[in-house]
């Protein structure tokens, strides 16, 4: 049986600066009701012009290798739609700024499903006996992405990072990735887009239909996968695009709402961050803890869409053999 991917440790990293609902109803033609009801945000974090996508990546990182008991890394994967620039790719410089020259490292770019395709890369590294450690990064700087005036896109946006550290173990153990299912449409490419460079746009309402879609059908296959009920979900931790996407999602797995995990409210969809952040986030105030039935689910601009299930490890006291020898 080849070994599975186990996660050992999380971190994130938000900008300091936040943006209000009313600091965009100041400049733009929007309100703070218009914005809450469509979408459940009330506020984001935005990022200055000096700090890029890599400080993000490389702050939470930092906090995830903080946080673990592994005695190294042997890889790391970035996932992001905001590369500091469009070559080489964030993800060497990263290693490098964290000490680990030398480490394969490289980006995925999978719109907001990054991070579940990023995943998915580092569970086949470590399958393949390539590494034991992989760092997996979702950073993403979206906020910068709408042309500045469009009421349509840049309410929903926001910047962060956030970091998961995957180890070599068993299948049986907690904190294992269950098999992660992944899918894609390209036919959909143009519903949300930017040019390189250039602005988002987005056919809002079409997204809106195709994520509850995408995200309820590989949700029951990423269960089914792991040989879960979908009743016995105990934590569903959806891409946070927006609250009524999640809600719709939640509904249709007959998930109830109060096991949906969310923080859109105060980050808005802040792109390949938004799970690992909320990880974090929810394993740090207790909404996420040590046995939680746990389903991860994402979709995104190309139009990709993904799912896993893992239960949640006991992350405070880690048990003999959470590092692994080198
Ligand atoms: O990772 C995936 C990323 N994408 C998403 O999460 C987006 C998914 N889509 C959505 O969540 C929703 O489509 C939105 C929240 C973006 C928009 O909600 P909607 O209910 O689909 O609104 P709409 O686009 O149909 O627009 C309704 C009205 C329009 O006015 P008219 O034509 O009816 O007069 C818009 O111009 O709301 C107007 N509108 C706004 N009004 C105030 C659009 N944006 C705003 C705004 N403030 N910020």
């Amino acid at each position: 049986m080849s070994p599975a991917a186990v996660l050992a440790a999380v971190g994130a990293a938000l900008p300091p600066h936040t943006v209000s609902n009313d600091d965009l109803a100041a400049r733009m033609d929007t309100s703070d009701e218009w914005i809450r009801s469509r979408t459940g945000i009330t506020s984001r974090h935005v990022a200055g012009i000096d700090q890029s996508t890599a400080d993000l990546a490389v702050q939470a990182a930092a906090q995830a290798l903080n946080g673990s008991y592994s005695p190294g890394v042997d890889a790391l994967v970035v996932a992001t739609t905001t590369p500091d620039r469009c070559c080489p790719a964030t993800a060497p410089t990263v290693a490098a700024r964290l000490g680990l020259t030398g480490v394969p490292a490289h980006d995925v770019a999978a719109g907001c499903t990054g991070f579940l395709y990023a995943l998915a890369t580092a569970a086949g590294l470590i399958a393949a006996g390539t590494a034991e450690t992989v760092l997996v990064i979702g950073a993403d700087r979206l906020a910068s992405l709408p042309r500045p005036d469009d009421r349509t896109t840049v309410p929903l946006f926001g910047d962060g990072a956030g970091a998961v550290l995957l180890r070599r173990g068993d299948a049986d153990e907690a904190g294992a990735l269950a098999p992660i299912v992944l899918g894609s449409d390209g036919t959909c490419a143009d519903l949300i887009a930017a040019a390189c460079p250039g602005t988002l746009h987005m056919g809002g309402a079409d997204v809106f239909r195709h994520a509850v879609e995408r995200m309820s059908t590989a949700s029951r296959r990423a269960a089914t996968a792991a040989g879960w009920d979908l009743a016995a979900v105990d934590r569903l931790v959806p891409h946070q695009a927006n609250s009524r996407i999640t809600s719709f999602v939640a509904r249709r797995l007959g998930v109830p709402d109060a096991r949906r995990l969310s923080n859109v409210a105060h980050v808005g969809n802040t792109g390949g961050a938004s799970i690992p952040l909320l990880l974090t986030q929810a394993h740090a105030d207790g909404r996420l803890q040590s046995g939680h039935r746990t389903l991860l689910t994402a979709f995104g601009a190309g139009l990709p869409w993904g799912a896993v299930a893992l239960t949640w490890p006991d992350l405070t006291h880690p048990t003999e053999g959470a590092g692994h020898d080198r």
